[in-house]
């Protein structure tokens, strides 16, 4: 049985934090329109992300750094039409909070305009996670594998395999909590670095392609559904396998997560 798998109304930040102290994986997975939100409710998804890989999977583009607050705007408000008691996330797009004020404004347009309840931002970013809570805005941080800094990084690589930078990783989740993020997501960074950094930090972490010890799991919705062109990444599994509809892959995913089924030793790093 589920903490909140009767539950009707809207699930919240202190509702994941008591999953977190009880041992109950949360699960996450994104979502761009309406009808997949309506979907993931039917199947019991307890966050849904509106990330920017919809540059990529929705808009077709290489990666995910053409993605304006516009658009972002745009795909939470189709969303939030259809969400009903997932916690909802909306990412803050490539530079457009590169000052306390530029975030401020954006994550403000994502909250009054999209619907969301929380913003997504990539990186360190201390100044501006405690700018937007003190203004009231919900922040989920993330770490590892940073897609709007994949020219810096060099590609879409697994972060952390060395000390020094996992030790860098531990200390910038530390700082990330302190500045009041509600939440981290963890991608593509050793299993047992994440299950260190899940246990030290007293926000709820969700890993993709993280390993299995992170709080919860997101996976992008299209490659559960198997439908991407070119390279699988590692982390991924094919859900619509052994399933008879989209809505049974889904509950398929949401029953692996909570099961601890998925992920497995074949989908970590
Ligand atoms: O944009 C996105 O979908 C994300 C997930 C991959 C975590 O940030």
């Amino acid at each position: 049985m589920t903490l909140y798998a009767d539950r009707q109304s809207r699930l919240t930040i202190s509702d994941l934090l008591t999953m977190k102290q009880t041992g109950e994986k949360i699960s996450c997975l994104t979502a761009y329109d309406a009808s997949f939100t309506a979907l993931l409710e039917q199947c019991g998804i307890e966050v849904i992300l509106v990330g920017d890989s919809l540059g990529m999977v929705i808009q077709g583009h290489d990666n995910t750094l053409p993605v304006s607050v516009e658009t972002m705007t745009y795909h939470c408000r189709c969303v939030s039409k259809a969400r009903q008691r997932a916690l909802l996330i909306g990412d803050l797009p490539f530079a457009s909070y590169a000052s306390v004020g530029q975030a401020l404004q954006n994550a403000a347009q994502l909250i009054q305009d999209g619907g969301v309840d929380m913003v997504k931002l990539e990186g360190n970013k201390t100044d501006i996670i405690a700018h937007l809570t003190s203004n009231g805005i919900p922040v989920c941080g993330h770490l590892g594998l940073l897609p709007q800094s994949v020219n810096l990084l060099g590609g879409y690589k697994v972060q952390g395999r060395d000390p020094k930078q996992a030790a860098r990783l531990l200390q910038d989740a530390h700082e990330i909590a302190a500045a009041g993020a509600s939440l981290l997501i963890l991608e593509c960074i050793p299993a047992e670095l994440a299950g260190k950094i899940s246990r030290a930090i007293n926000i709820p972490v969700i890993g993709i392609g993280a390993g299995i010890e992170c709080d919860g799991q997101v996976l992008v919705i299209y490659d559960l559904l198997n439908i991407n062109s070119g390279h699988r990444p590692r982390f991924c599994k094919n859900f619509l396998e052994g399933s008879h509809s989209i809505q049974d892959a889904i509950l398929a995913y949401h029953n692996a997560v909570k099961q601890r089924t998925f992920p497995g030793a074949e989908h970590s790093y």
